[in-house]
């Protein structure tokens, strides 16, 4: 069932010191003071999607892996899908490609948000990570907050970081990207 009030925040790292999670529920928090909504995170490490196992064309053939059938039920639920991601080596992580590519219709129409963090924010990533929103017919927001970690955060490598301190200067952003995403959803029809 689709609920157009929900909103999923996909946690787009997988890593075992990743510090995804924190900023996932930090961007939901500040969502939850824009956006009159219901946020659910969706962490990829919950959905353990093996790299490209559908045998058919998602875009064209039935689903076939019974995890493949969960996850398609999960995203149907969301109105709009927030995605936070860091940058890794200019682009963003393979898991969350993979799980992108394991559906295709039911990413489609759906207003979508891209958060990205890492040593310069992560452009780069979020760019690549558009490209291919567009391609799965999202819609995503213009403004893409780019989170700058400290080199301190990026050596320390530890899952533990205080995102309200460490994106205070981030938190403009994200909230304008939450405004036009509000924008979006109400006009954007139940799917
Ligand atoms: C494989 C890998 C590649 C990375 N490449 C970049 C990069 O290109 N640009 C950047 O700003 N940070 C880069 N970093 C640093 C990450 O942004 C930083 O470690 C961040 O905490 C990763 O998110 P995570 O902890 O949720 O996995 C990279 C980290 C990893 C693990």
């Amino acid at each position: 069932m689709i609920h157009a009030s929900k909103i999923l925040v996909i946690v787009g790292s997988t890593r075992a010191k990743r510090i995804g999670p924190q900023v996932a529920a930090w961007v939901a928090e500040v969502g939850g003071g824009c956006v009159p909504a219901q946020f659910e995170i969706v962490d990829l490490k919950d959905w353990p999607l093996p790299m490209d196992d559908e045998p058919g064309i998602p875009a064209g053939h039935p689903y076939v892996q019974s995890h493949t059938k969960a996850w398609s039920r999960k995203i149907s639920e969301g109105g709009a899908v927030v995605f936070v991601t860091p940058q890794y080596n200019w682009g963003y992580p393979a898991p969350l490609k993979n799980a992108i590519d394991h559906l295709y219709k039911e990413w489609g129409g759906k207003p979508a948000m891209i958060v990205t963090y890492g040593g310069h924010g992560g452009g780069k990533c979020a760019a690549q990570l558009r490209q291919v929103l567009e391609a799965v017919h999202m819609a995503p927001v213009a403004t893409m907050p780019a989170l700058q970690l400290t080199r301190e955060h990026i050596e320390a490598n530890e899952g533990a970081i205080d995102p309200g301190l460490a994106f205070a200067g981030g938190l403009g952003a994200l909230r304008q990207a939450f405004t036009e995403l509000a924008a979006a959803i109400a006009i954007t029809p139940p799917v």
